[in-house]
């Protein structure tokens, strides 16, 4: 175990703002997965390109829009049912527990059952894993602030690459919230949840905060909001395909545009091409071509309902234990069992 407060895997600077001096090298696997994409005959980025330090502010924002009701619906949830998940969290027999959390950002929607947890047991650690440097600072100053006995381990990096172990003796449990499961297709989506799955013990329990299919239109105003804020959430991709990458694009010459089909209750966003345009990289020795109307597809988010998460626990080796879903039913966090 690292010292607490430090984080394991790429480091976190936790000083100033966070932001390394000039232009930053972008991870040579998530470059490689950018030109693939662009590349292909239908451009697409991967959507783990949202959060650098802009994306990870323009996803705070998005959160506290009118029309991105997911935050909310988790954190009225998280709020309401703190103790019942706690209590479905902790191990008998007084054991040890490590509650590791994928994706937990800032862990402001965390916090609640956290608290919950570290009044049950004394020997919590949280071990949150995120890839946004900038989000995990801002936990560990939160959680130093409300929780400061609660011994907090962040990771930077990749998911699986820094899976923390756990105590010889501790039992575990994965968070992974915020209807972040959305963003992988059905096949990368098992994958994943079978490598969580691998990692744990028969028994041990993972929490998965999933995103329901409801209105269409509810759903595609969350991806399209009236302030322009996913808009330049989305256009943020390639400001960080210029800095990092040395791409030319100009953000002037593409417009957001997303989509929900309620066929397969997937959310689609894309950037489109105003114009007929050639983009380089002289870094990379790359030129694209756009034609008007082109697009590049930069997120999915998918939509849940019972039959579809049944099948993604039953293929990834977890039993569904209990669903806490909000009183308007378009939310819902899962408790499923290692088998
Ligand atoms: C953080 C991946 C759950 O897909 O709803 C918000 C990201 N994209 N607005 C989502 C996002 C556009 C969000 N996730």
């Amino acid at each position: 175990m690292s010292a607490l407060g430090h984080p394991e895997g790429e480091s976190v600077s936790t000083q100033g703002s966070g932001s390394p001096v000039g232009a930053p090298a972008m991870d040579a696997e998530l470059q490689r997965r950018v030109l693939e994409g662009l590349q292909q005959p239908h451009k697409s980025l991967p959507a783990a390109l949202f959060y650098d330090d802009e994306g990870t502010r323009l996803f705070q924002q998005i959160t506290a829009l009118p029309e991105y009701y997911l935050t909310r619906a988790e954190d009225a949830l998280l709020r309401a049912q703190a103790e019942a998940m706690a209590a479905l969290l902790t191990p008998p027999h007084g054991s040890a527990l490590e509650l590791v959390e994928l994706g937990s950002g800032d862990g402001a929607k965390t916090l609640p059952l956290c608290a919950a947890l570290h009044a049950r047991c004394a020997t919590l650690v949280y071990r949150p894993v995120d890839t946004a440097a900038l989000a995990l600072q801002q936990l560990v100053a939160r959680f130093a602030a409300a929780l400061p006995a609660l011994p907090v381990a962040p990771v930077c990096g990749d998911y699986f690459r820094h899976w923390p172990a756990a105590r010889p003796s501790a039992r575990q449990a994965a968070l992974f919230m915020g209807s972040n499961l959305g963003n992988y297709t059905r096949d990368e989506a098992l994958a994943l949840l079978r490598g969580v799955r691998d990692r744990l013990a028969a028994g041990d329990r993972l929490l998965l905060g999933l995103d329901l299919k409801k209105d269409p239109h509810a759903i595609r105003a969350a991806y399209d909001d009236a302030a322009g804020i996913t808009a330049q959430f989305n256009l943020n991709l390639l400001r960080r395909l210029n800095r990092e990458c040395g791409f030319d694009f100009d953000l002037a010459h593409f417009r957001h545009y997303a989509s929900y089909d309620p066929l397969d209750g997937t959310a689609r966003s894309f950037l489109v091409s105003r114009c007929a345009q050639r983009v380089a990289s002289r870094t990379l020795g790359v030129t694209l071509h756009f034609a008007a109307g082109e697009t590049i597809y930069t997120e999915q988010s998918q939509k849940y309902d019972a039959p579809l998460i049944e099948a993604l626990a039953a293929g990834s080796g977890f039993a569904v234990e209990r669903h806490f879903t909000d009183a308007p039913g378009g939310y819902t966090v899962v408790a499923w069992r290692a088998a």
